[in-house]
């Protein structure tokens, strides 16, 4: 009988592919997958650190685990991700969980397979993190689990050091892979039927800035003429580095969607300052009026952070007020974590955890309303949805539409992996139900 794998993601889609990654390393050794953590032979746990409540979900999690491995002394755990990259953060998590049979970082994850071979000769837990050696490695075979959808990077790292983010220090400088590269993976999934690529990187509009041979918006309009039916999204946009030549090209390719995540964090110019952003609340909306004059319609979606050390009721004030400018289509919402390390960790102002929660609901109650707004506006309107898979729940298969909208739709053929027409009857929050036509 097959030994089984059973994989715990936490955090953003860098590390959900990154998963895949794991994955294929271990299907290469002879695991297959398994949901049912029980039966495995070994859990690997990918873990996030850019919240306080990221690492403590994944420390629960471990800590769970003492049982079933007093039950099950074979079965292997091992922990790697953002969370042990950081400094000490191995050696803490060796001395609380010493059932952890192997500890790994963001920069070697391509050596797990060495790693679980060297685990199974010696007793003794195999604790290795590495710096960042600004190499890319192009020999990882991911075993892809989210059909039609494809994960593709495109940049690792970030140099842009906003005051209270952890990543740059986790996952090292900024490095591009190159731009033949990019497009032969692209290409090959294009032909094995995967029908939306989004690319990745912590920054994908500074592509290129490290030396890569052509900048993103010439890496997108190679992408879009690649042959066939299929959608390109991309995620994250720094403002500081959104250009009119994005836009032109976004604009002028159909198969790059309408829609751009341009994470705005804060409307306040001197906490925009103090977070390192670089760039004004007016910067961001000059930013949002190009990218609407060439994409009246495009769905433009943020992350918001409330409670940054600092902040004061005026400054939350406008950030409801460049909300209320903006009209997202939806936002991510975030009370400010501090990070062992970062700067804004160390700033004297550190705002009350009682007031953060004040305002954090009353950007929520806006958010939500935006949110609704812009769903209505598709009610009795036709979408083309990309199926994704089946909800057993609502009975219901569903995809995304270009915008990014999850439809639910009735349906008795099974759709997955194909394009389909869907006239919306309903909008409920974040989502839209329709049927197919
Ligand atoms: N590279 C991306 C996003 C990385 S993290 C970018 O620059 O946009 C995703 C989001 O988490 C960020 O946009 C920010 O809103 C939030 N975030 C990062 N660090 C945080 C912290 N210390 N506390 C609260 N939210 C944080
Ligand atoms: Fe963090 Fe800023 Fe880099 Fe995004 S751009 S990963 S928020 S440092
Ligand atoms: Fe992503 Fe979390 Fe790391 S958001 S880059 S997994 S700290």
């Amino acid at each position: 009988m097959d030994k089984l794998y059973h994989i715990v993601t936490y955090g953003c889609q860098m590390n959900v592919h990154e998963s895949e990654k794991i994955a294929g390393i271990l299907s290469e050794l002879g695991y297959s997958s398994t949901e049912d953590m029980e039966r495995a032979d070994i859990v690997v746990f990918n873990t996030c650190c850019i919240r306080e409540n990221a690492e403590n979900h994944a420390y629960g999690n471990i800590g769970m685990l003492k049982k079933l491995k007093a039950r099950n002394k074979n079965m292997l755990i091992a922990v790697g991700g953002c969370l042990t990259q950081q400094i000490n953060k191995a050696d803490d998590l060796h001395e609380k969980f010493p059932y952890v049979d192997i500890i790994f970082g963001t920069h070697n994850l391509n050596k797990l397979k060495e790693y679980i071979l060297a685990k199974r000769l010696q007793k003794k837990a195999v604790i290795k993190i590495e710096e960042c050696d600004g190499r890319i490695d192009e020999g990882d075979k991911p075993l892809r689990t989210s059909y039609p959808n494809a994960w593709v990077n495109i940049t690792y790292g970030c140099n842009n050091f906003c005051t209270y983010c952890i990543v740059p220090y986790v996952r090292g400088r900024e490095r591009s892979r190159k731009s033949q590269d990019i497009i032969a993976e692209v290409k090959e999934l294009v032909a094995d039927g995967y029908k939306e690529i989004t690319l990745l990187g912590q920054n994908v509009n500074s592509y290129g800035n490290g030396g890569a041979d052509i900048p993103f918006y010439e890496l997108l309009e190679k992408l879009a003429a690649i042959e066939g039916k299929f959608r390109i999204r991309f995620m994250t946009s720094h403002p500081k580095d959104f250009s009119e030549e994005l836009a032109k090209v976004m604009a002028g390719n159909s198969k790059i969607c309408n829609c751009l995540h341009l994470p705005v964090q804060s409307g306040s110019d001197s906490i925009l300052k103090a977070m390192n952003r670089r760039y004004s609340s007016e910067d961001y909306l000059k930013k949002v009026e190009i990218l609407k004059k060439y994409i009246p319609d495009c769905a433009i979606t943020t992350d918001l952070i409330v409670g940054f050390p600092g902040e004061s009721e005026k400054d939350f004030e406008d950030t409801l007020e460049l909300v209320k400018k903006v009209d997202f289509a939806s936002a991510f919402t975030f009370v400010y974590s501090p990070r062992e390390g970062t700067k804004a960790a160390e700033m004297p102002e550190q705002v009350d955890g009682e007031i953060s929660k004040r305002r954090i609901m009353k950007l929520i109650e806006l958010v939500n309303s935006q949110t609704r707004a812009h769903s209505a506006l598709f009610v009795g309107k036709q979408v083309e949805v990309l199926c994704e898979g089946y909800d057993e729940k609502r009975n219901a298969y569903m995809g995304r539409s270009e915008h990014g909208r999850m439809v639910y739709f009735g349906c008795s053929e099974n759709k997955i992996g194909e394009f389909v027409t869907v006239k919306i009857n309903e909008a409920n929050g974040i989502s839209l139900i329709g049927e197919i036509i």
